[in-house]
């Protein structure tokens, strides 16, 4: 990849709709626009050597653009569609498994410090929230996890892909709950909230432990793990 050479760029030569632009039966149309949120934070992962995760690969557009962007980096697709297998090449893996089986976090075991996943599969905020919470605990320290197109709702995006997990909860709202309750948690002058928090189950418990920030952009949201 040519120095200086933004995210963006890269979302737009591989045609993802996370860039600014998007073309779609020959027609462009303004994409979603997260690559210029999303490299503010994985920009520092540019160097390193690890395993980023992609949860929904479709054409495989950002598997490449990830590709290009982390040299050094492994990047595995997850989806549904056994056909993507064809999308695999040096240093891209694919994984035919839905976002929310409980085996998943166990095949991604063999990939090595992982410090990325994205959820970019079903839409639906059931699905968001149980593969966020199977996954965030196999996300290496200082990683992230990113969840898109939230807006989408309960029903999640496409009609051929029906959410697996129903949940009526938006998830930008769980998210602030995840926050709001760590924030008051870690305040012992607070004590009278402790008992919310003491209420969770363990595994939420731990989660809301080492979420070090959440940032949320225009239909999307950032975790940074401690
Ligand atoms: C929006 S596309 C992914 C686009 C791709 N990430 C990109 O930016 O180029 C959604 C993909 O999610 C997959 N999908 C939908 N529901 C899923 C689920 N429950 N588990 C895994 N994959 C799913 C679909 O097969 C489809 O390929």
């Amino acid at each position: 990849m040519a120095k200086n050479v933004s995210l963006d760029q890269l979302g737009l030569k591989y045609n993802t709709d996370k860039a600014s632009l998007f073309t779609h039966n020959n027609t462009t149309v303004k994409g979603h626009d997260y690559l210029k949120y999303y490299e503010l934070f994985l920009k520092e992962l540019k160097k390193e050597k690890f395993t980023m995760v992609e949860l929904g690969c479709f054409t495989g557009a950002s598997l490449k653009m990830w590709k290009e962007y982390y040299p050094k980096a492994d990047i595995v697709g997850v989806d549904l569609n056994p056909n993507l297998k064809k999308l695999e090449e040096d240093r891209i893996h694919f994984i035919c498994s839905d976002a929310v089986a409980s085996d998943l976090p166990a095949k991604l075991k063999e990939f090595n410090n992982i410090k990325c996943i994205i959820d970019d599969c079903s839409h639906a905020w059931g699905d968001q929230r149980r593969s966020f919470e199977m996954l965030f605990p196999i996300l290496n320290g200082g990683g992230y996890y990113i969840i898109e197109d939230l807006e989408c709702g309960a029903m999640g995006a496409y009609p051929s892909y029906p959410p697996k997990v129903l949940d009526a909860q938006v998830f930008w709202d769980y998210a602030a709950d995840r926050m709001k309750i760590l924030r008051v948690s870690e305040n012992r002058n607070q004590i009278n909230y402790r008992p919310f928090f003491n209420q969770l189950p363990e595994h939420i418990q731990n989660i809301e432990l080492s979420i070090d920030m959440a940032f949320l952009v225009p239909g999307s949201i950032i975790f940074r793990k401690k």
